[in-house]
């Protein structure tokens, strides 16, 4: 009793200074309950980005890992936009540097730069374009099909894209995610047979895309109505929508980080949600607690800034981010 009386004293500080400092609050799907609950908007990497580059209010709390925070900056430049915990990173995004990408691009002159948002602004700087989870295949549509395309930095996503483009001239860089890559064709493999009709839900940064899809084309798991006839590939907000639009009394096996199985089962009563592996959390993710949530908004502290040439050069790919998809 008492520690639930401690969880509303601290939501009800965390809401009272929002307004004192005219804060909005944005939060990843991946973020504990706590944190989505105190949120103005909880959502996907590019809902988030959209709704930074939209706000009235002076500054943005960001609860989600630090290259969101660079992007929401980047967007939003007149902001204050703070982050609860700066060591708050991604594996993914350290998994290339602007030195790196610019030598890369050497080595092929005149092909586009597509990097994923999970990149810091050194690494925006440098592409053409960004894409998200949620409209990499649709960016990649819009360049044209003689160009030779450099992807990066998430393999899974990388060859996703390219098995649905059908293009044979796109070079992905051999970067992961070390929860996604961590969820294995065997984990999906014995939830799916354990939850026999129910849906499976896959983001692509998972390394059991592929292989799932190639079983998949292949009959495995029975037919439709079974995983087989009900595999989707889907950002974190693509995987809300379509449980929202799904029957009532549908089930689903989630592939993607733990933390949007809370929003999932909040919103869909009477659905079943279940995780494809219950190891798939994200430690940078999980660093964002109410408390340091508090912290920050009490203390003004945490700013997140990027230098003003960096985040020109990135606000041109990061803008056709936001036009496509
Ligand atoms: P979404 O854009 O699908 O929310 O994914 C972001 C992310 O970090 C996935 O791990
Ligand atoms: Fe980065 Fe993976 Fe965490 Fe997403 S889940 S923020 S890609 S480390």
């Amino acid at each position: 009793m008492q520690a639930q009386e401690a969880v509303e004293g601290l939501r009800e500080e965390i809401l009272r200074l929002k307004s004192e400092r005219d804060a909005v609050i944005l939060a990843h799907n991946y973020q504990v309950p706590q944190v989505q609950d105190v949120a103005d908007f909880v959502g996907d990497s590019l809902g988030l980005a959209r709704r930074a580059a939209e706000t009235d209010s002076g500054r943005i709390l960001f609860c989600g890992v630090h290259f969101m925070a660079e992007t929401a900056s980047i967007v939003s430049p007149d902001k204050r936009v703070l982050i609860p915990d700066p060591e708050a990173g991604c594996s993914l995004s350290s998994s290339i540097t602007a030195g790196e990408l610019r030598e890369w691009k050497g080595r092929h002159p005149g092909a586009a730069a597509v990097g994923y948002v999970n990149t810091t602004a050194d690494v925006k700087a440098e592409l053409d374009y960004c894409c998200t989870s949620s409209n990499a295949v649709d960016v990649v549509n819009a360049i044209p099909g003689d160009r030779e395309i450099l992807f990066l930095p998430d393999m899974f996503l990388g060859s996703y894209v390219a098995r649905v483009t059908g293009r044979k001239n796109i070079r992905v860089w051999a970067g992961e995610c070390h929860v996604h890559a961590g969820i294995t064709p065997e984990d999906v493999t014995s939830k799916i047979r354990s939850m026999p009709g129910a849906q499976f839900l896959i983001h692509p940064e998972c390394s059991c895309t592929t292989p799932m899809l190639d079983a998949a084309a292949a009959g495995a798991y029975g037919g439709a109505g079974t995983a087989a006839g009900g595999m989707r590939v889907l950002s974190t907000e693509g995987m809300m929508r379509h449980a929202a639009s799904a029957a009532q009394g549908s089930r689903f096996v989630v592939a993607t980080e733990t933390g949007i199985l809370y929003r999932m089962r909040r919103q869909n009563p009477g659905k079943t949600f279940a995780p494809a592996s219950e190891e798939a959390e994200c430690k940078y993710m999980k660093m964002i607690t109410p408390e340091k949530v508090r912290d920050s908004l009490l203390h003004d502290r945490h700013e997140v800034r990027v230098p003003p040439a960096t985040a020109s050069k990135a606000r041109l790919a990061i803008r056709r981010m936001l036009e496509i998809g």
